[in-house]
């Protein structure tokens, strides 16, 4: 592009951004694996005496039984060296036993890995991975990540399949719950703070796990939103978009990796060279174990790239995968495929090391044993439940407000209680809820009742189950709203709604649950919504007519007492939505760092990129969330307006908490590259700050951007930091005016 016309274009894009919303980055240090040669001696050592039938007992898993108990075939397995993981298997009596056999009772004394989904706590549950994403607290998040380690190493697991650290931009697909939302920045950011919180930098600790960073990839991005479906896009958009949170957990020393059911591009996951050689090893020089997800080598048939099960095994060994989970193709043809010359030797060895290597970095040949006294004091200890209630606050987003509904004054004397979710303990914990117990969650019920005592009449009615098909409990509900002086209305979705294997097409209130808003509203009496769900939900009337909306997602252990702390104003809400909330499932994909269009919207023009139906505009974006106080920004100032391209700059402001209460507000800073090589989103994360401030208080915030974390990935994928404007927002969320600036990257 000729110079003149680059400034010309660049000058008019300054110009809009200045009167259109925009957007930031500090990457986290990466830490690399340490390759300790003692334990490559060792591995060789017993390498070396190891029987083929031996190794490939290391590269299977199997299941335990669904309550944590191993299954009896498990002890003939180990005893004969046959077995080298397996999952599910929990607890400190469980492990130990299957464990003593393998240490006691096989020729190798080869210790076996237990493996555990412990995704939002272990047997004390935080909120859902996409709640504690809003919370946008790092340290937190970290801290979660730490306890639920602790308590599942204290019950003899080494292993859990976290974090996921999909990008979702797809509020269909029901795993979305299990992730940090739509966001390559926050999302990295926070499978880092994942990774550094199961592992800490030494998982041999007995409070620590080692970390999986799943699913390996693009599994988010199914087609249509249907779980398990295919996945198709550029190479550019899986470097840009779908790799850097795996990368983030790389650099944070992450110990496995996990495939993903879908194939990208036509190639299933596990049997995809290039994700496994080419970027995991190659690029990213990562040693990390590899294993599949449940069944993906048998899936491999299914698939259509695998002639039967011998074939299944080679094109997954041959990728670069270690370990097989649950199916048996592995173990099964390992030996005939070494024999015909499909597998090599090297391969397998290759394979085994990266089993034993994690083996001896957990410490598991010095202490293969769970302490159970230690487990009883570790699980559900009041520290950690304490903390569960603090991460719980908060991962909510106040996401409507008005005439200050919320909070509801603590001197009111009779409260409804009104729906399914409320009152049912199964629906705090959430989906993939680890070793959590029912019985140990508080309800939004048990929370308003701890919370007033007897100072208050608390009274309850379900009104309907989550299916809310059949309304006949509808007229109590309503007339109890009625008989109160204010109502909570507890609306949303099952636990199983968001979950694997759970892609809704319609992502409204499920059933009927909207006509039983629609009647307590009518009632003219005070209400607030308290929503549960682990996904987006179009909730346009809820919107647009409820005086007060509380998003909870699914809490965990604390849920109810959290929410209660939240509604009656001894806590504040400051979480920040981690994902875009849609007006429909028409609108989808939505998300915040979209790229521009030739033909921008323009209300007058039809032929300008448009619906004829509905706005292009979320319900609510991404970044937004509300306060019971409020927060002004200003006096942003910028270290300097030009950078090298291996240079920073230091961007801060002035926040104050301009209300009554103290709170917590999100500064989040987008940039926009305004003419590049390549069309560029128009405004892009790069960095953010969660502030607490007293009422009153005001505080700088400084926050770094650097030039190298500013490039993309060009048509022929290189990474490039190209020179050129920049502009710069400052906001509290991602549709935020902000303050605004520019700068340059120079040559
Ligand atoms: C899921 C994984 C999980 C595995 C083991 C699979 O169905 O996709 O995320 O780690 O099961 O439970």
């Amino acid at each position: 592009m000729k110079t003149s016309l680059k400034i010309i274009l660049t000058g008019l894009l300054i110009c809009l951004f200045f009167t259109n919303p925009t957007f930031v980055f500090a990457q986290q240090k990466a830490r690399p694996t340490s390759k300790q040669s003692e334990i490559e001696r060792k591995i060789n050592a017993l390498l070396a005496r190891m029987m083929l039938a031996e190794k490939l007992g290391q590269l299977q898993q199997l299941d335990g039984e669904a309550n944590g108990k191993y299954r009896p075939e498990h002890l003939e397995l180990a005893r004969n060296g046959l077995l080298g993981s397996t999952l599910n298997v929990r607890g400190a009596d469980q492990s130990n036993e299957l464990q003593k056999v393998a240490v006691e009772q096989s020729r190798l004394k080869i210790p076996m890995l237990f493996a555990f989904d412990v995704i939002h706590g272990y047997r004390t549950m935080f909120p859902i991975p996409l709640g504690e994403s809003a919370s946008w607290d790092l340290a937190s998040i970290e801290k979660s990540a730490y306890i639920a380690a602790k308590e599942a190493r204290s019950a003899g697991v080494h292993w859990t399949f976290a974090p996921m650290v999909d990008i979702a931009r797809d509020p269909r697909w029901g795993r979305i719950a299990e992730g940090a939302g739509e966001d390559t920045f926050l999302g990295s950011q926070i499978a880092f703070a994942r990774v550094r919180g199961f592992q800490g930098t030494d998982f041999s600790r007995n409070d620590r796990v080692m970390a999986c960073a799943k699913h390996f990839a693009a599994y988010g991005a199914a087609e249509a939103g249907r779980d398990y479906n295919t996945t198709d896009m550029s190479v550019r958009t899986l470097r840009e978009i779908y790799f850097p949170p795996f990368k983030a957990t790389v650099d944070a020393g992450v110990g496995s990796f996990m495939t993903s059911f879908n194939s990208i591009n036509g190639v299933p996951s596990t049997a995809n060279p290039f994700l496994w050689k080419q970027i995991l090893r190659d690029e990213w020089k990562s040693d990390a174990l590899v294993v599949t997800d449940y069944t993906a080598v048998m899936e491999l048939m299914k698939h259509g790239v695998a002639l039967d099960e011998a074939d299944a095994a080679r094109l997954a060994l041959n990728a670069g995968i270690d370990i097989e989970m649950v199916s048996r193709f592995v173990n099964k043809h390992g030996e005939q495929l070494i024999q015909n010359k499909k597998l090599s030797m090297a391969t397998i060895d290759n394979a085994v090391r990266n089993v034993l290597r994690i083996k001896y970095q957990l410490g598991l040949f010095e202490k293969p044993y769970a302490d159970a006294t230690r487990e009883q004091a570790m699980l559900l200890n009041a520290e950690h439940r304490k903390f569960a209630r603090d991460s719980a606050i908060k991962s909510f987003v106040l996401l409507k407000n008005e005439r200050e509904t919320l909070p509801i004054k603590k001197s009111t004397k009779e409260i409804a209680v009104v729906g399914f979710l409320a009152g049912d303990k199964r629906n705090m914990n959430g989906n993939w809820a680890g070793d959590g117990r029912e019985q140990d969650a508080v309800t939004v019920l048990e929370g308003v009742k701890n919370k007033l005592g007897n100072s208050a009449k608390v009274k309850f009615a379900g009104g309907c189950d989550a299916k809310c098909e059949d309304t006949s409990g509808f007229d109590e509900a309503v007339k109890l709203a009625r008989d109160s002086d204010f109502t909570i209305l507890t609306v949303g979705e099952d636990i199983d709604m968001s979950a694997e294997a759970s892609s809704r097409t319609d992502i409204g209130l499920p059933g009927r649950q909207l006509e039983l808003v629609k009647r307590i509203h009518q009632t003219g009496k005070p209400y607030a919504v308290v929503l549960m769900n682990g996904r987006p939900l179009t909730i346009n009337w809820l919107a647009e007519n409820s005086p007060a909306i509380l998003e909870t997602w699914f809490a965990g252990t604390e849920a109810g007492n959290a929410i209660a702390d939240t509604l009656f104003g001894d806590a504040n809400p400051g979480g920040k939505l981690p994902v875009t909330f849609p007006r429909s499932v028409g609108q989808i994909p939505i998300y915040y760092n979209a790229l521009p269009t030739g033909r921008p919207f323009e209300a007058q023009n039809k032929y300008t990129s448009k619906y004829l139906d509905s706005p292009n505009t979320p319900l609510y974006p991404f970044g937004y969330g509300l306060s019971y106080t409020t927060f002004k920004l200003s006096n942003l100032q910028l270290s300097q307006n030009k950078i090298s391209k291996t240079g920073e700059l230091k961007v801060s402001v002035d926040v104050e908490n301009t209300g009554k209460r103290d709170g917590a507000e999100v500064v989040q800073l987008y940039v926009r590259d305004f003419i590049a090589s390549l069309s560029r989103p128009m405004k892009e994360l790069k960095g953010f700050e969660r502030v607490v401030l007293k009422a009153g208080e005001k505080r700088a915030v400084e926050i770094t951007i650097r030039a190298k974390d500013l490039g993309f990935y060009s048509a022929t994928n290189q990474y490039v930091v190209e020179d050129g404007e920049f502009g710069l927002t400052v906001g509290t969320s991602s549709d935020d005016e902000g303050l605004k600036n520019t700068f340059a990257i120079v040559k």
